[in-house]
């Protein structure tokens, strides 16, 4: 089943889905950000003859992922979801900050029409390349009519933005939504659907329509053995508005560094609490005076905390 609005928008940002190699055997020495996203689309032959735009919004190795761009690609995804005969939009991005783009376009627009994140572990010249199905995925649940908000599709699977975490390194199947689940899976072009569409309230444009020069510092810190809670106070002489910390287990913290953090906190510095597990939430209190971020992973809760930041009074 399609959407009546027939196009979908394809906003180019780099990644390794856009990588290019010397060699169709080398995986891991290559550049990204080299194909432009209407190449992407005509590498690949199912895609051709259908009601697609293409633009490019950066060319980044997403490591290299800024708030400049997060601002723009923001104002581009609005722009084109107010459209009518937009049924939907397909970011091609790099996979390694792919889950803390998709978490802060899901807080600033949660879109009612399906906004779909992409990407490909490896390079667009590999012998076996992930990209080229993936992109077709990606258009496919762009325009499905029950699809919405912010959506992640790698891998033949339908992650929510709020859950969506790479996993591996390498392999291609480097994407999971740990203990949520999936949304839904894409076998053969058709949406299997197993779990709940995203849900939430949009921040909206204002909220980040400072120039992203001025956006707050927001810094994120490890509980470890040896840590020692200087560096606390070196962030905040930096600049440091809010600070993530990714604690031991439930989100426990080095008492060095829970201290020093508290005295932060008491300064007027914000602090959000989350687990450096892979997999898991904090789960309840343990820690009232330092609150925590739940369910969200370290660099989605500095997400969080930046928002938070921006749109305080
Ligand atoms: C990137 O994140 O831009 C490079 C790595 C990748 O896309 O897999």
């Amino acid at each position: 089943m399609q959407n009546k609005a027939s196009t979908v928008v394809v906003l180019g940002t780099g990644g390794t889905i856009a990588g290019t190699a010397a060699s169709d055997a080398d995986n891991v020495g290559y550049t990204a950000g080299q194909i432009g996203v209407a190449s992407l689309i005509h590498a690949v032959p199912a895609l051709v003859g259908q009601a697609l735009e293409a633009e490019q919004v950066a060319q980044l190795d997403s490591k290299d992922m800024d708030h400049a761009t997060w601002q723009r690609l923001a104002q581009r995804v609005a722009f084109h979801l107010q459209r009518p005969d937009v049924a939907g939009i397909v970011i091609t991005h790099g996979t390694d900050t792919l889950e803390e783009t998709a978490y802060f376009l899901h807080r600033v627009l949660a879109p009612t029409k399906p906004v779909v994140l992409t990407a490909a572990m490896r390079p667009s010249t590999s012998l076996l390349a992930d990209g080229p199905q993936n992109l077709l995925d990606a258009v496919g649940v762009a325009r499905h009519a029950q699809a919405r908000g912010v959506l992640a599709v790698l891998g033949g699977a339908v992650h929510r933005a709020a859950d969506v975490r790479k996993h591996h390194s390498y392999g291609l199947d480097g994407f999971n939504s740990g203990d949520a689940g999936v949304v839904a899976w894409v076998e053969e072009g058709a949406l299997r659907i197993v779990g709940a569409w995203p849900q939430g309230d949009a921040l909206g444009l204002e909220a980040i329509a400072r120039p992203s020069a001025e956006w707050p510092r927001v810094e994120i810190l490890i509980s470890h053995a040896g840590a020692d809670g200087a560096i606390v106070p070196a962030l905040v002489a930096l600049g440091a508005r809010g600070l993530v910390v990714a604690g031991t287990g439930n989100g426990t913290l080095h008492h060095t560094l829970h201290d020093a953090l508290l005295d932060a906190q008491r300064g007027g510095v914000r602090v959000l609490r989350c687990t450096r597990c892979a997999e898991g939430a904090v789960v309840g209190q343990t820690d009232g005076a330092l609150p925590s971020a739940g369910a969200l992973s370290p660099v989605k809760a500095r997400v969080e905390l930046l928002l938070a930041l921006l749109t305080a009074p």
